[in-house]
C-alpha cells in the first residue's frame, strides 16, 4: 500500500498571484518526476475578495511562458485547514501572522507546520515574497524566480525516501 500523501497548502493574501503560482510550480516539479501521488497541493488566501476567481491573468501569462499551468480557483483559508494539511507555507509576515491567528489557544494543536516558504530558498532569498499585484510586469517574473527556487528546496526537503533525483 502506498503511504499517505503529504498535504501542502500555500497561502498569500488574495490567492490570485503568489500562492497559486507556488501551487502551480510545485505541481510542475512533481509532474516532471512522476511524484504527484505523493502529495496533495492546494493554495488559499487570508482574504476572501477574490474567492472563486482564477489566478491573476498577468501571473498566469508569466507562468505559461515557463510552461507552468496555474489551475487554482481562489478560496479563503479556514481554521479547519490547520488540521487538513501537514504544511502551510506562507509568503510574507502578514500571511504568517494571519494563519497563526487561526490557531485556537485552548483548542487542538494544529496538524500543520506553519512556515514561511522562502525558508526553503537556496539562493540567499529574502524572507518575504513581494506582492506583485500593484507593480509592473517584471514583478511577476521576480516572484516566479523566488518561488521556483524555494519550491525546489521544499521538494528536496519533503521528497519521499527512495525518490532522490539522480
Ligand atoms: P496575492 O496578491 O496575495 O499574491 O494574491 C494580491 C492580490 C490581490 C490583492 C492583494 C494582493 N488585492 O488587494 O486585491
Amino acid at each position: 500500500m502506498s503511504p499517505e500523501p503529504t498535504r501542502l497548502l500555500f497561502v498569500c493574501l488574495g490567492n490570485i498571484c503568489r500562492s497559486p503560482a507556488a501551487e502551480g510550480i510545485f505541481l510542475h516539479l512533481l509532474g516532471r518526476e512522476g511524484l504527484e501521488p505523493a502529495f496533495v497541493v492546494d493554495s488559499a488566501g487570508t482574504g476572501s475578495w477574490h474567492a472563486g476567481q482564477p489566478a491573476d491573468r498577468r501571473m498566469r501569462s508569466a507562468a505559461e511562458r515557463r510552461g507552468i499551468h496555474l489551475p487554482s480557483r481562489a478560496r479563503q483559508i479556514e481554521a479547519a485547514d490547520l488540521q487538513r494539511f501537514d504544511h502551510i507555507l506562507t509568503m510574507d509576515e502578514d500571511n504568517l501572522a494571519a494563519v497563526r491567528a487561526l490557531v485556537i489557544p485552548q483548542g487542538p494543536q494544529p496538524q500543520a507546520r506553519i512556515t514561511p516558504l522562502l525558508q526553503y530558498g537556496r539562493r540567499g532569498s529574502p524572507l518575504e515574497v513581494p506582492d506583485p499585484y500593484y507593480g509592473g510586469p517584471d514583478g511577476f517574473d521576480h516572484v516566479l524566480d523566488l518561488l521556483d527556487d524555494a519550491c525546489q528546496g521544499l521538494l528536496a526537503a519533503l521528497r519521499p525516501s527512495g525518490s532522490e533525483r539522480r
